[in-house]
């Protein structure tokens, strides 16, 4: 199959485009380079059946026929990563509504198959402990920026769901939990890979708000290997969650860093307002029901959150 991906040097990308290839894809990414690198495509670069294209989805011409010629686009490229968002609210509205609508249209001409990488950010700050896809959402108010990353991505999902409903483009929309794992960059507020390097580095781990929060993370080759199952099914116009179910809290996320990394770093505190912005808003407890992608794909993640620690350490050990 030859198969786009939109954001295939970022970090989840450069995952996917390895499985695609090792499993005999031709593969063509796309990508700015604005957060994604070119070091993140190191092992495939030379690879007969794979070629980058450098360029902007909002603006690049050849989208429509890289779009066309494919059997299959997974639609990573999108502004991501809390710090990047609240700085750039504007752009980050235009990447990733834009961008979508473009791509969308494009598959539209030729009903290519289209995935949506979307996020648990759009269950907003619901104060349940588990989220399942069919839930009420619920995004904060406009005047704070965190919100339009979310807000974006439901617009791209409603815009998927849409073209499914009114054209039949065969659409998946998949709700990324936390993705972590070697290669993820900590530069825009990333809260793993921050913690590893801090911790190998002898620094302060600084935790933002109280600590209590928590989230559940999954390794990377666990979120590729349930987004390789969306090309042997159809499904259309379903939304999945994507995450794993092992929850932790930052602050004991920062504990078990520092363990498993034999570090002797600090843990110190930051507050939202200074971590961030004033008024910054988060939601305490983020995880998702699996069951309907476990139904769909017999998928569940494998790693424990431990596993994943030694690997982003070893990973950043050799870095
Ligand atoms: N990593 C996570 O925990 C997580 C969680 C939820 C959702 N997601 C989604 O998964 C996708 C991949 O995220 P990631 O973690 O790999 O982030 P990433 O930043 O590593 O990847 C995004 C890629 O998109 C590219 N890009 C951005 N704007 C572009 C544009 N206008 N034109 C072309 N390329 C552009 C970037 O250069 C980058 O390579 C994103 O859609 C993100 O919203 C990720």
């Amino acid at each position: 199959m030859h198969i786009l991906i939109t954001g295939g040097a970022g970090f989840i990308g450069s995952y996917l485009a390895e499985a695609l290839l090792n499993k005999g894809d031709h593969v063509t990414i796309i990508d700015n380079l604005s957060t994604g690198s070119l070091d993140n495509l190191g092992s495939i670069g030379n690879n007969d059946r794979f070629e980058f294209i450098y360029g902007n989805i909002l603006e690049i011409p050849a989208l429509e026929y890289l779009v066309t010629k494919s059997d299959m686009v997974y639609h990573l490229a999108a502004a991501v990563g809390v710090e990047m968002v609240v700085k750039n609210p504007v752009l980050t509205i235009q990447t990733n509504v834009k961008g979508t609508e473009r791509v969308l249209e494009a598959a539209n001409i030729t009903k290519t198959r289209v995935l949506l990488t979307s996020t648990s950010e759009v269950y907003g700050k619901s104060t349940k402990q588990t989220f399942s896809e069919e839930d009420d959402l619920l995004i904060g108010s406009p005047s704070h920026s965190r919100w339009s990353y979310a807000s974006s991505k439901l617009l791209d999902e409603f815009y998927c769901t849409s073209y499914y409903r009114e054209t039949g483009l065969p659409v998946n929309v998949v709700r990324l939990f936390n993705t972590v794992g070697p290669r993820q960059t900590g530069k825009y507020g990333m809260v793993l890979p921050r913690f590893v390097k801090s911790a190998l580095e002898e620094k302060p781990l600084f935790v933002y708000g109280t600590g209590k929060q928590s989230r559940c993370f999954c390794h990377v080759n666990d979120t590729v290997s349930a987004l390789l199952g969306f090309l042997e099914v159809g499904s259309f116009g379903e939304i999945y969650n994507i995450g794993s179910q092992e929850s932790c809290t930052i602050e004991d996320l920062a504990k078990k860093v520092i363990k498993l990394t034999g570090s002797i770093s600090p843990i110190e505190y930051v507050p939202y307002d200074k971590a961030y912005a004033p008024g910054f808003e988060d939601m305490l407890h983020r995880a998702p029901k699996i069951e309907k992608i476990g139904k769909l794909l017999n998928w569940k993640p494998k790693h424990t959150l431990d596993r994943i620690i030694r690997d982003v350490a070893e990973y950043y050990r050799k870095q």
